[in-house]
Order: C-alpha cells, then sequence, then structure tokens
C-alpha cells in the first residue's frame, strides 16, 4: 500500500489521470484506520453523525464542539489519509465566523480541509478562508443544512436551477475553493460541473462522472437508521471478512468504476 500522504496536490493529479478519488465519511479513530487501510484517500468528518451517531433527525443540532471532538478522534486514527471536516449549522454565518470556526476544526480536531454548505452566499466566507491559507471544500446541491427550506430532493432538475449550480460552482472555485462536493444532482450536471472545473468534483448521488465519490459510512455498512438512501449501497452484506473487506469492495467498486451502477442515480 502506497504510504504517502494524500494532499490536494495528489487530488488534483488524481483528477488529472482521471484517477477516481474514494471519500467515505468517519467518526472514530477505529474507524478511520480500517478505512484508511483498504485505500479510502478521503476521510470526511461529516455533520451527518448527527444522524447516525446522534440519532438526531437531521444534521442541524450538531455543535462545533461535536465536530471538534470527531475530528480529532479520526485524525488520531488516520496517518495517510486526507481529513475534511464538515462546518456545522450555522457555525460559518459570516466569513470571520467560518474562519474561526475552521480554525478550530483545523488546530483542535487536525482537519487538512473543511467543507461549508451553500453557493455564492458562502463565496467569501470561501475567500476568507482560502486567503489564510485554509483548504476548502464547497458543497453544491442538496444541503442538508437548508433541509428545512428545500426538502431532500435533488437539485439543479431544471434549468434554472441547473444554470444556478454551474454559476455557483465557478464562484466557489473562483473564490478560492480546493475541491466541490455535489449531492443528488442529475448525472449530466455533474458531469458539467466536473468537466469545467479545475479541482476535483466529489460526488454522492451524482453519477459516475465525477471524479470521485463519497457515501455516509453507515449505509456502506447496512446499519442506516431508516431508509438508506436510494443513491447509496451496502458493501457489507455482499462480503465475507467484515468491515475491512466492505471497505475495500467499496474502494475497488470506485476505483474501477462499477460504484454507482445505473441503480444508484437519480433519475
Ligand atoms: O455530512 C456528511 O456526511 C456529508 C455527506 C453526505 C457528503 O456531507
Amino acid at each position: 500500500m502506497n504510504d504517502k500522504p494524500v494532499t490536494l496536490s495528489s487530488l488534483r493529479a488524481m483528477k488529472a489521470r482521471g484517477e477516481k478519488i474514494v471519500c467515505l465519511t468517519a467518526y472514530d479513530a477505529g474507524f478511520a484506520r480500517v478505512l484508511e487501510d483498504a485505500g479510502v484517500e478521503v476521510l470526511l468528518v461529516g455533520d451527518s453523525l448527527g444522524n447516525v451517531v446522534q440519532g438526531h433527525g437531521t444534521t442541524l443540532p450538531v455543535t462545533l464542539d461535536d465536530m471538534v471532538y470527531h475530528t480529532a478522534c479520526v485524525a488520531r486514527g488516520s496517518r495517510r489519509a486526507l481529513v475534511m471536516s464538515d462546518l456545522p449549522f450555522a457555525s460559518d454565518a459570516t466569513p470571520l465566523r467560518a474562519l474561526d470556526s475552521a480554525a478550530r476544526l483545523m488546530a483542535e480536531g487536525g482537519a487538512h480541509m473543511v467543507k461549508i454548505e451553500g453557493g455564492r452566499v458562502m463565496a467569501e466566507a470561501v475567500r476568507t478562508l482560502s486567503d489564510r491559507g485554509l483548504p476548502v471544500c464547497g458543497h453544491l446541491g442538496l444541503l442538508p443544512q437548508s433541509v428545512h427550506k428545500t426538502g431532500y430532493r435533488v437539485q439543479g432538475r431544471d434549468a434554472d436551477g441547473a444554470a444556478r449550480l454551474l454559476a455557483d460552482a465557478r464562484e466557489l472555485e473562483e473564490a478560492g475553493a480546493d475541491m466541490l462536493l455535489l449531492e443528488c444532482v442529475p448525472a449530466e450536471l455533474a458531469a458539467q460541473v466536473s468537466g469545467n472545473a479545475r479541482v476535483p468534483v466529489i460526488g454522492i448521488g451524482a453519477g459516475a462522472s465525477c471524479d470521485g465519490q463519497v457515501l455516509v459510512l453507515y449505509d456502506v455498512l447496512g446499519i442506516t437508521p431508516g431508509k438508506r438512501p436510494s443513491f447509496a449501497a451496502d458493501f457489507l452484506s455482499g462480503t465475507t471478512g467484515g468491515v475491512a473487506a466492505a471497505a475495500t469492495a467499496y474502494v475497488r467498486a470506485v476505483k474501477e468504476g462499477a460504484f454507482p451502477a445505473a441503480e444508484h442515480i437519480p433519475a
């Protein structure tokens, strides 16, 4: 196994040579180690921990302290993966708050990159972080922190929505985003965003043309609280060998382009 740390430049090089980037959520040290050993390149400490770890119905109750705690757990368990951590609900309400929050996730938590939900409205926050040397991933499409306004549905389906998303992606990249993440976006639109962007674009429920894929760990292990999203897959039930084998199967499926398959792509 390659022991070299995963960096922004190695991820950009993967995009350039067409090698799929594998990302999975992690919330603690034990899973971080197993996932990384299986070949996961980016460990996302997602605020989905509100749903899967804390038992909430949404990500909104997750606090910055929660995120710092889980990020530190993941960072301690990881040696080579790039650790990306979510700025939780309202912790990025102003550019300066976003900077303070991101600084905690990086300094106390050990994150290498933070993820911000939102399009052009977050461009100033992205610029504030990026200009000071903090790597940022912009999260577009379905935004779980906005669920009470948008619901959980595919975004960018009509022409206006698609044009807005393409413009948002451009604005975030111009503001200094080092990566984009698209959640629940039609596959053709996600392919356009990935084709236009110079930075890697990671998809979840966004088709197979993104530069990489991410899933929530609990979906991959078949322990989704409630109904598993249609774009996700259980990689544990089809394997013998437990969590490590499931993670290896997920990594292989993404690298070979076998995941997402047609049934995981929103219509
Ligand atoms: O919080 C999270 O796990 C995420 C993924 C759904 C991409 O943002």
